[in-house]
């Protein structure tokens, strides 16, 4: 009871200042799995870990690869299980840096939410289990037109992850961010629910931002 009084009450206070100390930080900034850079709170990590083993998505989706650390991760959770593989999206081409693996598909050169794009990830993920991770552009107007593109692909009991929710924690000149986006996406439907579970390590970048697709639609 104390613990959940604690949780409560102190909860949003203790990440807000984790948060701020950091997003975006060096601390963040240095994060490697297997050596290379992966731009994560190795605490959203473990939680990606949790919900990829619970639900065992056929395909990941991820916009915004960066230097590939976090496609890699997701790749080598995918091979541990036996199942799963990543499709990474970016605006820059595909570098030759990035970790190769049988499990990733990369799309590089054209952004999240152009029309190539999406038909390409459309085709690769039809009739499968498909979860969302979204972390390219973090302005409103960029998370509002992934999430607008991206949630009919989630399906049912699976994820949608909008990252860094917390942005505005960092600078007041990044919003609107990704939170105002998920708030303005989640007035308009039911089809989705805040899993406040996911952030039970109270220090988290994507606070209010892990979405899961309701099995039934509200
Ligand atoms: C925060 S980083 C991704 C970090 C990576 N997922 C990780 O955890 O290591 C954001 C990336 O999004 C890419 N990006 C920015 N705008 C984009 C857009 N419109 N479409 C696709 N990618 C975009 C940037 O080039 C950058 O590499």
């Amino acid at each position: 009871m104390f613990h959940f009084w604690v949780e409560r009450k102190l909860g949003p206070a203790v990440m807000a200042l984790a948060s701020r100390r950091l997003h975006y930080s060096e601390a963040c900034s240095r994060t490697r799995w297997l050596g290379m850079s992966t731009l994560k709170n190795p605490l959203d990590l473990w939680i990606y870990q949790e919900i990829l083993n619970e639900t065992k998505p056929d395909v990941i989706v991820e916009t915004g690869t960066a230097y590939s650390g976090s496609a890699a991760f997701l790749a080598g959770v995918c091979e541990l299980m036996g199942s799963g593989e990543v499709i990474s999206i970016d605006i820059n081409p595909v570098s030759t840096e990035y970790a190769q693996h049988p499990r990733i598909t990369y799309l590089g050169g054209r952004s999240s939410t152009s029309e190539e794009v999406l038909e390409e990830v459309r085709k690769r993920t039809e009739g499968k289990q498909v979860m969302v991770i979204l972390d390219s552009d973090h302005s409103q107007a960029h998370v509002a037109a992934e999430l607008e593109a991206y949630s009919p692909l989630v399906s049912p009991g699976y994820y949608l992850i909008v990252e860094d929710t917390n942005i505005g924690l960092v600078s007041r000149d990044l919003l609107p961010g990704p939170a105002q986006a998920v708030k303005a996406f989640l007035s308009r439907t039911r089809e989705f629910e805040t899993d406040f579970t996911r952030e039970r390590y109270l220090i988290t970048n994507h606070p209010g931002g892990y979405l899961r697709r309701r099995e039934i639609a509200g």
